[in-house]
């Protein structure tokens, strides 16, 4: 059997927008199997509106249709995740020149700390391309109707997490 090509989607994830989930879904265009990989910050828990447990519940419910794409989660730095997966492919989503500098010196910077690791950048469809998931808690938080920016898991979480 040829070798799986396998890479790794990181991100914070909170929550998972419709443009996270077309950048993974699109990158199974070229991987064979993605691991879409919750980022942990220890010292930013707080601050974020969903657990970690929350956001891999979240990931499951929305790709429980895809079986080429596995949710798991890491703590400390990405290179040393990629290395212990051993899969040396990441894919990050890019929506405008705005995410660019980041991206860029993310990526720089992983490389210099792991040179066999590759970025792969993908843009989402233009529908998605003003989404994030920093509005997305804004707006819902405010009372805001995202249904059109997150899947219905997505949705209820929000619901019932601002409700509560
Ligand atoms: O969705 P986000 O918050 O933009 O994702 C950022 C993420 C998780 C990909 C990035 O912060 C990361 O890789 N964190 C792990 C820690 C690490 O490796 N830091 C050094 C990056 S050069």
């Amino acid at each position: 059997m040829p070798e799986q090509r396998t890479a790794i989607y990181p991100g914070s994830f909170d929550p998972l927008t419709l443009g996270h989930e077309d950048i993974a879904r699109r990158s199974l265009k070229f991987v064979d199997r993605l691991m879409v990989a919750v980022a942990h910050y220890p010292t930013q828990e707080k601050a974020r509106l969903f657990s970690v447990q929350e956001r891999l519940e979240m990931l499951q419910e929305c790709f429980a249709d895809e079986p080429r794409i596995e949710v798991t989660d890491f703590s400390g730095l990405l290179v040393k995740f990629c290395d212990r997966v051993d899969v040396h492919l990441v894919v990050r989503g890019l929506r405008a020149v705005s995410d660019f500098e980041y991206e860029f010196q993310m990526a720089l910077m992983n490389r210099e700390l792991d040179p066999e690791l590759e970025m792969v950048f993908m843009t989402p469809g233009v529908e998605y391309t003003f989404l994030s998931a920093s509005l997305v808690r804004e707006i819902a938080s405010l009372g805001g109707d995202v249904s059109q920016f997150v899947s219905k898991p997505v949705l209820d979480r929000l619901q019932a997490k601002l409700a509560g």
